[in-house]
């Protein structure tokens, strides 16, 4: 039951966190949204700076929480791959940092790795092998998971992620960032079936559609040219736009896309159990699509606690206490990287580092 703390700065939360195992003993995250928002997204060198300011009052702040001292550690985990590379290094400097003045192995995580841990965090799940989709704000994934480390990706978007979706259509609707929580707000009273918009597929170059893949850019496009359309309308008569409608609708396309493509996966790949990870885990709809359309398919399905499904610290700890349990941590001199499959998170644990 390795006892981690764990770090996280790979794109606009700094967090930092103590679990022991699968259970957070302190958690701590804080957010740079409201610096962000003003420019529409997030700024790289603005990121950086202010995870250098907060992460060791964070660091402090779980230390206290949870009463556990550096000595007691069985090793200290960083995100290390993939994100803004700035942002990543202040994680993994200052992990690398602690690890070698406290004598405790260091243990680099991949940040999707940990968002597919975020689900143990919750209750347990059943026995593998499962299937998980991942929606975050940069990546939309779908994993088969045979067990610790070992994944098959099975479906991917095409282009936007859903989370970077949800941004772009908020921004087009002026309802500022983070795009997923502001449409989620201003859909909730919409009427999810007014505007019909396309479902996206991806064209196979011998004909068909890549059954478990995704196309949010036709739908960005979708609705850019209904907004115009109903801007022009409504001006004349002196109207505001439809904004919770048309936010309801769009929520409502992207979660029946999500769910029908996963289920349908699920299925044809003979595994029975569904798992919900990363930032748009967060969104009501989709997760009641997913319970909704999980039960009609006979499947079982897991959601990751709605406090782990935005970035933090202590999914990267389980993911570092599981990669510890099973013998492995990180070289010291291992860097960061802005990209890196996750099927190759092995390569962050080889004794000569390849970045
Ligand atoms: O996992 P995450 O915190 O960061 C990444 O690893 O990307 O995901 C952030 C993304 C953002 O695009 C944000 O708009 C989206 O998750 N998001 C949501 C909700 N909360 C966050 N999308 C839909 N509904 C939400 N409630
Ligand atoms: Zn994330």
């Amino acid at each position: 039951m390795p006892l981690v703390l764990a770090l996280e700065t790979s794109c606009d939360e700094s967090a930092a966190a103590i679990v022991r195992d699968q259970t957070v003993l302190a958690s701590a995250v804080a957010s740079q949204v409201e610096e962000h928002a003003r420019w529409g997204g997030v700024v790289p060198e603005i990121a950086s700076r202010r995870h250098v300011e907060a992460l060791p009052q964070l660091i402090e702040q779980v230390c206290r929480d949870s009463g556990v001292t550096m000595a007691e550690l069985d090793g200290i985990a960083a995100t290390a791959a993939p994100g803004l590379v700035g942002a990543l290094l202040v994680a993994s400097v200052t992990g690398r940092t602690l690890a070698r003045l406290h004598g405790k192995p260091f243990v680099a995580v991949h940040h999707l790795e940990g968002h597919l841990c975020s689900v143990q965090l919750g209750e347990p799940l059943p026995p593998g092998p499962y299937l998980v989709l991942l929606v975050s704000g940069g990546h939309t994934e779908l994993l088969r998971v045979d067990g610790p480390g070992r994944y098959v990706r099975l479906g991917r978007s095409h282009d936007d992620a859903a989370g970077e979706a949800f941004d772009k259509v908020a921004r087009l609707l002026g309802l500022g960032y983070p795009g997923g929580p502001a449409i989620e707000a201003a859909g909730q009273n919409g009427d999810p079936l007014r505007f019909a918009l396309p479902k996206g597929r991806v064209s196979r170059p011998e004909g068909g559609f890549y059954p478990y893949d995704f196309s949010f850019s036709g739908l960005k496009t979708a609705m850019l040219r209904l907004v115009r359309a109903l801007e022009a309308e409504h001006q004349a008569g002196n109207e505001p736009l439809p904004l919770a409608d048309l936010a309801a609708s769009f929520e409502q396309v992207v979660a029946q896309v999500l769910v029908e493509r996963s289920c349908r996966c699920a299925r044809e790949q003979g595994l029975g159990t569904l798992v919900l990870v990363g930032g748009v885990a967060a969104n009501r709809r989709l997760r009641q699509l997913l319970e909704q359309r999980c039960g009609l398919d006979g499947l079982a399905w897991r959601v990751a606690p709605l406090a782990y499904c935005t970035d933090n610290a202590a999914m990267i700890g389980v993911a570092a206490a599981q990669r510890l349990a099973g013998g492995q941590s990180s070289c010291f001199d291992l860097g960061v990287a802005a990209r890196l499959p996750l099927e190759q998170a092995g390569l962050l644990y080889e004794s000569q580092p390849c970045f």
